[in-house]
């Protein structure tokens, strides 16, 4: 499967020079953020797959104009083609803008999650918006990592993190890809990035499995109309 992930940075490559040839094999958009709502529901639009995205730092407007068309996969798992993904978007709070959290929020935010996790058996793509601590990260506040996401690739051990927030231009040592020492492919998707996940990725669930996320599904679209 091919995924054209995209963050922060909206690119006249993709936009006012879109060419068609350039995402003919993508299956998949992701977004980690900070991208004009426009921008997303003008790529689901003219590459026709779908675009799951995270909200940024700066992505405030979505409140009153999500991207129509697009996936908000905040604090879900979302399941596309056998691959599991989960969202925790947002950035390390330094004002009082929504999708800003702190250390704890962030905590709070996966052990909510626990549950939905357990029952999926895992994930094999977290998609965040700000990097893990220690792995791409700044020291200055708004750039600082989360602590909690080694934990929970620690954890779960996903085979890939997705995450945009520091650009290019902040550092010479910016890396795209880097490994995790849970084994985990960390990748920077500033701009964009076409990811290429092997096909043997995407295991098939057991029966059981998929009869706990049938009563799990079940149990919260009840929860969610209650
Ligand atoms: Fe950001």
């Amino acid at each position: 499967m091919k995924i054209l992930a995209v963050a922060d940075t909206e690119l006249p490559y993709l936009y006012e020079y879109y060419n068609p040839q350039r995402t003919k094999d993508v299956d998949l958009i992701v977004s980690c953020g900070d991208l004009k709502a426009k921008y997303l529901e003008f790529l689901t639009t003219v590459v026709n797959r779908p675009l799951i995205y995270v909200r940024g730092n700066h992505d405030s407007h979505y409140q009153t104009e999500p991207p129509e068309g697009c996936i908000c996969i905040e604090d879900k798992i979302f399941v596309y083609k056998g691959l599991r993904f989960f969202g925790l978007g947002g950035s390390r709070r330094y004002n009082n803008s929504p999708y800003m959290y702190t250390e704890r929020e962030m905590e709070r935010r996966i052990r909510r999650a626990r549950r939905r996790l357990e029952v999926y058996e895992g994930i094999d793509i977290l998609v965040t918006h700000a990097p893990a601590s220690g792995y791409g990260d700044l020291e200055d506040l708004p750039h600082r990592g989360f602590e909690c996401f080694n934990t929970f690739l620690d954890c779960y051990k996903p085979a890939y993190m997705l995450h945009g927030h520091v650009h290019k231009e902040y550092g010479s040592d910016f890396v795209v890809r880097r490994t995790h020492e849970s084994g985990t492919e960390i990748i920077n998707c500033y701009g964009c990035q076409i990811i290429d996940i092997p096909d043997d990725l995407v295991k098939e669930p057991s029966l059981q499995t998929r009869r706990r996320i049938r009563r799990l599904t079940f149990f919260e679209k009840l929860k969610g109309e209650s």
